[in-house]
């Protein structure tokens, strides 16, 4: 009985989520990028590049309802060394309700400097990105890559999401290297994972 009760509660909350997002995406659909949430399976590969030994914070970037952002604290990291940053009011009052203790910041990823505010000139371990960056200029994509490569220690990643074969982010073999992360299946629509590093 007990159980049926915690499944029917778990199930709910998925549900509420889908719905939160998807009227995310009907409100902003060029900057939410998606119709639902990234799946767990997406969600644990990308958190997978955390070096949990770094002691340095992660970088989220679009934590949208925190599918990602739970899974980046299902590793191990705590609330404190995860900066996120969310463009969304409505997803940003829902992430500070949800996951209480991390450092969520509502406002432009591609405006990096300023809306990291007091974390500006952070190292981070790594970032782990959602931005639907297609539907950005690629101008503004390598910008923001070379930005963020800027808060990491050279080698380590900059993990971002995709739905297309191709890398999001033209190559530029003297700046930085792309590699061809992870291809999963068992997401909607199935994610491309690109890994950008220097060095
Ligand atoms: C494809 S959704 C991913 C949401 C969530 N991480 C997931 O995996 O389910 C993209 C997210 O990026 C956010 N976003 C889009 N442009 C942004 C920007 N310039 N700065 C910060 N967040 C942005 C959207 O509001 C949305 O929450």
């Amino acid at each position: 009985m007990r159980l049926r009760v915690k499944v029917k509660e778990h199930f709910g909350k998925r549900f509420d989520e889908e719905i939160r997002f998807f009227r995310g995406m009907m409100q902003g659909p060029k900057t939410v990028g998606s119709i639902v949430p990234t799946s767990s399976i997406t969600a644990r590969r990308m958190a997978s590049v955390i070096d949990m030994h770094s002691g340095l914070p992660v970088l989220e970037l679009g934590p949208g309802t925190g599918a990602i952002t739970k899974a980046i604290l299902g590793r191990g990291v705590k609330p404190d060394n995860l900066v996120a940053i969310e463009y969304s009011t409505d997803f940003h009052q829902h992430l500070l309700r949800t996951y209480p203790g991390v450092h969520f910041i509502n406002g432009d990823a591609f405006d990096l400097k300023t809306t990291l505010g007091a974390f500006s000139d952070q190292t981070f371990d790594c970032v782990i990105s959602c931005i639907p960056l297609l539907n950005f200029p690629m101008a503004m994509r390598i910008a923001l890559l070379e930005s963020l490569l800027d808060r990491v220690p050279t080698g380590r990643p900059v993990v971002q999401i995709s739905y297309g074969a191709i890398s999001p982010i033209a190559a530029n073999p003297d700046r930085y290297h792309i590699q061809h992360f992870d291809f999963v299946m068992r997401n909607i629509p199935p994610a491309q994972l690109w890994i950008y590093k220097r060095g």
